[in-house]
């Protein structure tokens, strides 16, 4: 008997990460500290820590109970929350766009949200051949198809083949949707240039002469940026829209405030009409009601409190993870270049990917890696190796490692 819906798969969760996170784990309860684990993707301290920041969690233990216990005071969050993550978002950019705001849980209800609000089942997606796996989950469930553009021409974004795509994808629907994940890029670490952005702009104003498009923009590592101070400039770009582009922003609290577990972040909608705005608004509080109701209040309540009055001290304290990071990236891309390891342009993030376009051989390289104790990720044409997870002294001869293995498998072809 089959109960749930016909065109719902009914394939198991291929799980990537957790799966061999566990095997990390295991090897490393019977084989100790020679054991890399570059698989997980939160944050980790050099002492092996989750990381939960202090100026984050002491202030949300002090909220009162009936704050946590009570209901969000609207359906697209609270205004306090809707008003200071826009002005978090912007920064110093001056955006002259109409706009909204949508408390969602976390990037993952920004991102699904936009998708299922903005395009009928049985359309199509546009999304980054490589890139955050849930981009083609969400189009699974919500019925829709998934078009992949190339991430890559060389060691730039490659704006042809995100043009084509777009053409491609006008061929049978008049609304376009397209997906690009920047800054720090998951999994590559890549970030686009102002020049990228300018053409991705041109790309999109172009394309809404045929019929609208939506841009979402999901910038779920941007606080982790090694260029805190100019990296939200391209938003200003965004005043160059034409009438028929839209942008939704994918916000995440998630690695903002290293608070994963609250479920909290925000879809901000930006386009040049008023109405327009006002009327995805109105499609997104109902995919909201239909879909979680509300955000939690206290998790909203916090990132209120910790990015105002506790500013100062978050930052200091998130600066120090950025700091690590960067000191992590800069031993790994310099060993990377010494035994000539193939990655791609990494700019900043918490991850770093090998390049390797054959996915079959990617299986293979990462099994072998497994047998010598070193667990990663597998990621369509490549591998990806967690930074944000593995401490300096495992990060210690790592590329020379993988390169080694990668060697071995090529031999045996
Ligand atoms: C690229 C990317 N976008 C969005 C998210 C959303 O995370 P969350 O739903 O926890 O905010 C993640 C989390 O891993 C991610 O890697």
């Amino acid at each position: 008997m089959r109960f749930a819906k016909d065109s719902a798969s009914i394939v198991p969760l291929k799980d990537t990460v957790f799966a061999v996170a566990r095997r990390a784990k295991e090897d490393m309860a019977a084989n100790g500290d020679q054991v890399i684990d570059a698989t997980i993707g939160s944050l980790i301290s050099e002492d092996g820590k989750f990381v939960a920041l202090n100026s984050v969690f002491r202030h949300y233990d002090e909220i009162d109970d009936v704050i946590k216990a009570s209901y969000a005071s609207g359906m697209i969050g609270n205004p306090s929350y809707r008003k200071q993550v826009y002005s978090w978002i912007l920064g110093k950019a001056d955006l002259a766009l109409s706009h909204s705001v949508i408390a969602t849980p976390g990037g993952t209800g920004a991102v699904s949200a936009a998708m299922m609000s903005f395009l009928d089942e049985g359309q199509t997606v546009i999304v980054p051949e490589i890139g955050w796996i849930s981009y083609d989950l969400m189009a699974a469930q919500y019925n829709l198809k998934a078009l992949h553009y190339e991430l890559f021409d060389g060691d730039r974004f490659d704006l042809a083949s995100f043009e084509k795509t777009i053409q491609e994808a006008q061929k049978t629907q008049d609304r376009v949707v397209a997906v690009i994940n920047d800054p720090c890029h998951n999994p590559t670490g890549y970030t686009l240039s102002s020049e990228e952005w300018a053409e991705i702009i041109a790309i999109l104003n172009r394309a809404s002469e045929k019929g609208p498009v939506i841009l979402i923009n999901d910038i779920a590592y941007i606080d982790y940026s090694f260029h805190l101070s100019s990296v939200r400039d391209y938003l200003t770009l965004f005043n160059g829209f034409s009438d028929g582009v839209m942008a939704v922003i994918a916000f995440s609290t998630s690695k903002t405030l290293t608070s994963y577990g609250l479920r909290c972040g925000a879809a901000i909608l930006l386009a040049r009409n008023e109405t327009d705005v006002r009327d995805a608004e109105t499609v997104m509080e109902k995919t909201a009601r239909a879909g979680w109701s509300n955000i939690a209040n206290a998790a909203m309540e916090n990132f209120v409190w910790v990015t105002t009055e506790g500013k100062e001290a978050y930052l200091e304290e998130k600066q120090k993870y950025i700091d690590l990071l960067k000191q992590r990236s800069d031993l790994f891309l310099k060993e990377a270049r010494e035994c000539h390891l193939p990655i791609y342009p990494y700019r900043e993030g918490f991850f770093i990917t090998i390049r390797e376009k054959d996915n079959a051989m990617v299986e293979k390289i990462h099994n072998e890696l497994m047998n010598r104790h070193i667990y990663t990720v597998t990621v369509n044409k490549g591998i990806r190796v967690a930074i944000c997870s593995l401490p300096i002294r495992k990060i210690q001869g790592l590329a020379a490692k993988i390169r080694e293995v990668m060697d071995f498998c090529r031999k045996g072809e």
